[in-house]
């Protein structure tokens, strides 16, 4: 069954907003978000001409392959880090329910199969000056990409290359909003201590901006605790790691 509003009219109790196409689904669930949307809003596209991925990097989304959602949050602003933790849980869940065993969370919140990308995550926070108005809550999961011949064919995947049936992305959509809304309401500690034990990063030698290092450890805050080669134990809050023997960070 294909994504359109009249399926999602059907399916979503909740506010909703569906586009065939856009330039991004953050950039519309933010411009909601000032309008006035109401938490748990969500906004579902089907190809993303724009797509937009962590470190001003893109998120290639085309049409009918591909899960591109925006989830309107308003948590308290001391709870902002839980947000991206929710997402991956809430990804890695979706990913277990359906039957794909050996999924993990690289830090800090790709959900891996097979060493694999399949689920990017871009949660943004919109202030007006010092007040939180909210947090868009953006998800890419790859359906039924298909990224061989790409320059991702080493680093990323799709659902369907390890499920051998095909999904329907609707369910998915309803499945994966169905585990957001139990983790968000979690307590903040059963959030975290839940995401720690997913993390594949936690004890590997990984590259940090181009430095070697080991993650030791992580905060309640969702930074990293890395051990450079001097000796030095730094908190890394971003960045791009790359675990050594992966297969690097690609979509
Ligand atoms: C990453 O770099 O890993 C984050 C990718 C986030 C992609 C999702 S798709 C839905 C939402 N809309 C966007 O433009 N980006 C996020």
């Amino acid at each position: 069954m294909t994504l359109s509003q009249h399926i999602l009219q059907q399916k979503l109790n909740r506010q909703f907003r569906f586009r065939q196409s856009a330039d991004s689904s953050n950039e519309l669930a933010k411009s909601w978000l000032l309008d006035g949307a109401a938490e748990g809003a969500v906004v579902v596209v089907d190809e993303q001409r724009k797509g937009r991925g962590r470190h001003g990097r893109s998120w290639h989304t085309p049409p009918g392959a591909a899960l591109a959602l925006s989830v309107i949050l308003k948590p308290a602003a001391a709870d902002v880090a839980f947000v991206n933790m929710v997402g991956a849980l809430s990804v890695f869940d979706l990913v277990r329910q359906i039957g794909c065993q050996g999924a993990s969370i690289k830090w800090p919140n790709d959900v891996q199969i097979r060493g694999k990308k399949v689920s990017g995550i871009l949660a943004e926070n919109i202030w007006e000056r010092t007040k939180l108005i909210g947090v868009v809550l953006g998800i890419g999961v790859n359906v039924r990409v298909d990224f061989r011949d790409t320059d991702l064919a080493d680093t990323a995947i799709s659902l369907e290359d390890i499920t051998p049936r095909r999904h329907d992305r609707a369910e998915l959509l309803c499945q994966l909003l169905d585990h957001i809304d139990s983790w968000y309401r979690a307590a903040p500690a059963d959030i975290f201590a839940s995401w720690k034990s997913r993390l594949s990063t936690l004890g590997k030698r990984i590259y940090l901006a181009g430095t070697p290092a080991v993650a030791l450890d992580v905060t309640s805050a969702g930074a990293l605790i890395v051990k450079c080669e001097s000796g030095e134990v730094r908190e890394v809050n971003a960045g791009d790691v790359f675990e050594i023997g992966s297969r690097g960070s690609g979509q």
